[in-house]
């Protein structure tokens, strides 16, 4: 379990699916459970769907992310959605730099630690996603990519404007794939990720950063993982379009360390 300091936060990442219907259904789900949850629960939801599961999600505890967002306020950017258009419409949080954006969308450190700078300054709480692929991992690149990946997306900002950061180690080969990392994998990467943030803004910060674990979170694995000492919360993606599986992450049990 992780610090008294940091309080687990078991986000869903809806990616592209459902529809209108099936959002606000599954969003009233997460919100009747919620009362009974281990920790901040929170749903991100594709831009369509932000509105109809704000309205859901009023006055209950349930945090509400997008997926993305453009760090410009206002402008010609087609396509786009800005911080400030997510708050309006009743986001606290956006998830920043997955690794599906980094890969199909070419999505660079420089372009996360704009947004993030963008997220920040609307009062959003950042989910800045990190993480190696399998090749990296096995060429044993991961602490590199780890490091730069981290060194880059927080780029220039003072400890107290990131006192909202969440971050999210999710190694790519884990995601989608069914292949969880090993709780011990896990926490040798949350580990390494605090050394990191230690290293960047001290240990008072490091210690106040949670870190999410991403990558084929189960309703059967999520104890173990949450088990771990520096695991703060999970990002969770295909099991959280499954009521009673994200409802079982939602309620994790702690398995206490000797
Ligand atoms: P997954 O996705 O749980 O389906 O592996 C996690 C994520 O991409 O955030």
């Amino acid at each position: 379990m992780s610090s008294p300091l940091r309080r687990p936060l078991l986000a869903g990442n809806w990616k592209m699916n459902l529809t209108l219907a099936q959002s606000v259904d599954l969003a009233r789900a997460v919100k009747d459970a919620a009362a009974s949850a281990s920790g901040e629960v929170a749903v991100c939801v594709p831009f369509t769907a932000i509105a109809a599961v704000a309205e859901v999600l009023r006055g209950s505890p349930v945090k509400l992310g997008a997926q993305d967002l453009y760090w410009e306020a206002s402008g010609a950017y087609t396509g786009e959605i800005s911080a400030g258009m997510l708050t309006d419409a009743g986001c606290q949080m956006a998830i920043l730099g997955h690794s599906e954006r980094r890969k199909l969308f070419s999505e660079s450190d420089e372009w996360v630690n704009k947004k993030l700078g963008a997220a920040l300054k609307a009062g959003l709480t950042p989910i800045v996603c990190i993480g190696e692929t399998l090749e990296e991992r096995e060429t044993q690149k991961t602490w590199r990519v780890l490091e730069t990946q981290i060194a880059g997306g927080l780029k220039g900002f003072a400890p107290a404007d990131l006192s909202k950061l969440v971050v999210a180690y999710e190694p790519v080969w884990a995601i989608g794939t069914g292949k969880t990392a090993t709780p011990a994998q896990a926490q040798e990467a949350h580990l390494f990720v605090r050394a990191q943030l230690a290293k960047l803004h001290g240990e008072g910060f490091a210690s106040s950063v949670r870190v999410l674990y991403g990558g084929s979170v189960t309703a059967e694995n999520v104890d173990s993982l949450m088990a771990q000492a520096d695991v703060d919360g999970a990002l969770v993606g295909g099991a959280s379009l499954k009521k009673d599986a994200f409802l079982r992450i939602m309620g994790f049990r702690e398995l206490k360390a000797a």
